[in-house]
């Protein structure tokens, strides 16, 4: 597998799914798309067949392969322990761009994890690249399908670029949906770490997760239940307001609307214009706030707040405003 024109490149549909499976059992390699980029892959089980793979793509051998699979179930070939934190994110992401690290078994060659204890399990979420598992009946071990260092491949064609010469197979499902690869993360430490950013996001994952450490070492906690939802909303639309000018500018599009601030942000309004006042120090803003919320909805149409992001002193006030006006600030 060295030099270009070796071996016949073909480029087929998911007609070609079947043809796919037998040359995988058969220990060849197979490119195929995923819903992040296109994979390029081979029986994770088979030593020979991983090694053909970083001699394709002219990989470092120090660099360990993801392993896919179609189901939680078939995992477990690959896996010494699964633990519960895994089957909750996978109830939620999967089939998805999410790679979970988790201690391997015995069974998966140490080539396939570039000798490390653990392996990154991903469950794609894309038809062929499932059916492609399923009919393989194994693991598939794939990295990005590209020549090692170059930009990943989200269409055949690109693969095809790198690859010609080198793989008989090139599955084609078409241009790849999430375009960067999955996010990887890592569960084998204390608090999970997110290794790779990608398809699931920080704040995806602290939907499942309590804690997750980022990619640049910082610890996110996650925000308790209540806070994800809408809360402090007044029954007519209100949005937050940077400054007077924009809260007018905000004012002058809607009938009906009133502007409600400190008096220094009021003060620096036209004087026709419809107020409510929350007083000036955060104690008084802070007393006001609900009781003039809950008045000015039975009264107006549309409400606009001023924003008090930028001082700390109000920081409890802008919590609740944040909410109340959904995070929209013109
Ligand atoms: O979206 C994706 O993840 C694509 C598709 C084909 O599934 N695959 C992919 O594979 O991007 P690759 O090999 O290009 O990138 C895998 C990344 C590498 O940075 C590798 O170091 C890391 O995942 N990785 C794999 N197994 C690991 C492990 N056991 N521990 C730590 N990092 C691991
Ligand atoms: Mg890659």
């Amino acid at each position: 597998m060295s030099s270009r024109n070796d071996v016949k490149t073909i480029i087929g549909g998911a007609e070609f799914i079947d043809e796919g499976a037998r040359i995988l059992k058969e220990g060849g390699l197979v490119a195929f798309p995923t819903e992040t980029v296109y994979g390029l892959g081979a029986d994770a089980f088979n030593p020979q067949a991983v090694k053909d793979i970083f001699t394709a793509k002219g990989r470092p051998q120090d660099n360990p392969l993801i392993v896919h699979f179609a189901s939680v179930e078939d995992v477990k070939m690959a896996v010494k322990e699964i633990p519960p934190v895994a089957y909750k994110l996978w109830e939620r992401f999967s089939p998805g761009p999410l790679t979970l690290v988790l201690p391997k078994n015995d069974k998966l060659p140490l080539i396939t994890t570039a000798g490390i204890q653990t392996v990154g399990i991903r469950i794609p979420n894309h038809p062929i690249a499932l059916e492609l598992i399923k009919k393989s009946g194994t693991g598939i071990a794939a990295p990005s399908a590209n020549t090692s260092g170059r930009v990943s491949p989200t269409r055949a064609i690109d693969v095809y670029e790198d690859m010609v010469g080198k793989i008989p197979l090139i599955l084609d499902g078409g241009q790849t949906d999430v375009g960067i690869e999955s996010t990887v993360l890592d569960l084998t430490k204390d608090i999970p770490i997110v290794l790779r950013p990608g398809g699931v996001t920080i704040e995806m994952l602290t939907e499942v997760l309590d804690k997750v450490i980022n990619h640049k070492g910082e610890v996110i906690v996650a925000e308790s239940p209540g806070m994800k939802y809408k809360h402090y909303a007044p029954t007519c639309p209100c949005v937050g307001a940077r400054a007077p000018s924009s809260a007018f500018a905000e004012y002058c599009k809607h009938d009906n609307g009133v502007i409600v601030g400190r008096n220094s942000f009021i003060k620096a309004l036209p004087s026709d214009v419809t107020v409510a006042s929350l007083g000036e120090s955060p104690a008084e803003c802070m007393r006001n706030i609900f009781s003039l919320l809950r008045d000015l909805e039975k009264k107006y149409d549309y409400i606009i707040i001023e924003d008090f992001s930028s001082e700390a002193e109000y920081f409890a006030l802008y919590n609740r405003l944040k909410k109340t006006t959904g995070n929209v600030i013109v």
